[in-house]
């Protein structure tokens, strides 16, 4: 077997939940198995690249390393560039992207760098196929080629995945502010619900009160149900030369999930109806209509759908969602009235809504641990609860928090007051 070098990026904070992952999926330890800053390195052969693709549920992609070397300037940048047999990769008939980026990089123009390699991938193809050269295609190219300069150093990956990891092909409705599929991933692990390392799940029940497209709910249910993260999308890979259909069938064919598995009940709500009809609909297409159910009502009035368990949720967040449901009503005392006392219910300045789900928490959920993904650094003060853990995370540029409060019994006045069960 051929021995790769791959690099797995995935964002700030995740990386010790993914070499978890990696490990469990090719076995490999030690100075085989590195997490580095934002991502994985490991070494491993060209069927754990297919591997990984196919169930990493924390990676961003699976990057094959191709050259490494200190550079001062565009051209150094060429001569690296001109040293790796792309040949093996690919062919001058297909078409190809580079995405460069830097940290501390020492160069004016990150596009002149990105000219430079592409020329010097140009101009080898043209040497070694009688002036035959592959074409750049930005939107859909057949091969993407990375480069990432450091201050010192230009290191050059060929992906392997093509579309990022986090689209894993069942969500096609989806709202405003989704959250990528391998930060609900990145959460589950965080909680303890899902071991990346041993594949398990936690017994207890999952649910997202405020689902959206049902992200959090169908990544926790595919996991449950023993569905690759990757089953439903095609990958990167199968546009390079060294793909061999037979291999790649093997690999699928091993991830087909056991009819007798046992899943763990996994529920979501959101108070728009119409993200309760596209998060069904997402979870038929991801293969767990069966192993989750989504129903419509506000989080501030929903009863716990089982005796106890995990709440995982990303809550709306400032002026781009507003919080809707009861507060929004009850504030403008019509319940379909929409305008009035709309401002105040918004989470931007993080009142009515948290105060109020913290207590309906509070009053309904007690032996529930709730898992929040926020922004705000001061929820907890907001929701006047105490946190018992604070994990940080990145959704995308942004930095957040993921809290967990452990919920107790409230009083016995609370409880009187309660409103009844929803069916
Ligand atoms: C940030 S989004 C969640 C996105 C979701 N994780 C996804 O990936 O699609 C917040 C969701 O909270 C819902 N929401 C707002 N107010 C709510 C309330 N009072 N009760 C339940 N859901 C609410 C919105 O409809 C929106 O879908």
């Amino acid at each position: 077997m051929i021995e790769l070098s791959l690099f797995l990026p995935c964002a700030a904070g995740v990386e010790d939940f993914l070499a978890q992952e990696v490990h469990a999926l090719t076995g490999r330890v030690g100075q085989d198995l590195l997490s580095a800053r934002g991502g994985v390195r490991v070494r491993a052969g060209w069927r754990d690249a297919l591997k990984l693709n196919l169930h990493s549920r924390l990676a961003q992609r699976v990057l094959i390393e191709v050259a490494h070397g200190p550079y001062r300037s565009e051209n150094d940048l060429y001569g690296i560039a001109s040293g790796v047999a792309w040949e093996v990769w690919f062919t001058p008939k297909q078409t190809f992207k580079i995405e460069t980026t830097a940290q501390h990089s020492p160069l004016q123009s990150l596009n002149f760098a990105t000219l430079r390699i592409k020329d010097a991938i140009a101009d080898r193809f043209r040497a070694k196929a009688n002036g035959v050269r592959p074409s750049i295609e930005t939107q859909w190219p057949d091969v993407r080629v990375f480069a990432h300069l450091t201050t010192e150093f230009c290191t050059l990956y060929i992906d392997t995945s093509g579309e990022p990891l986090f689209k894993r092909g069942w969500r096609q409705d989806k709202g405003d502010a989704p959250l990528k599929e391998t930060l609900a991933a990145a959460m589950l692990a965080a909680s303890g619900w899902w071991n990346p390392e041993t594949g398990e799940v936690s017994p207890q029940p999952l649910y997202d009160p405020c689902c959206g497209s049902g992200t959090i709910a169908i990544e926790a249910a595919q996991i449950a149900s023993g569905i690759a993260a990757g089953s439903l999308r095609r990958f990167g890979f199968e546009k390079l030369l060294p793909f061999q259909s037979h291999v790649w069938q093997a690999l699928k064919g091993e991830a087909t999930p056991k009819a007798d598995r046992r899943a763990t009940p996994v529920f979501g709500s959101d108070v728009s109806h119409r993200m309760v009809d596209f998060a069904e609909r997402n979870a038929e297409r991801a293969g767990v209509a069966q192993a989750v159910q989504f129903r419509g009502g506000d989080a501030l009035q929903r009863m716990p759908p089982a005796e106890g368990g995990v709440i995982m949720l990303n809550p709306p967040y400032g002026e781009r969602i507003e919080v809707g449901g009861v507060t929004r009503g009850r504030r403008a005392g019509n319940a379909d009235a929409p305008a009035r006392g709309r401002e105040e219910a918004q989470t931007e300045d993080g009142g009515e809504f948290f105060v109020q789900l913290a207590s309906h928490w509070k009053k309904n959920y007690a032996g529930w641990s709730a898992w929040v993904l926020t922004p705000d650094m001061q929820l907890p003060k907001r929701m006047r609860l105490k946190e018992s853990r604070r994990v940080p995370m990145w959704n995308g540029p942004i930095e957040c928090r993921l809290f967990r409060f452990d919920m107790v019994a409230g009083s016995a006045r609370d409880r009187a007051s309660a409103p009844p069960a929803q069916p």
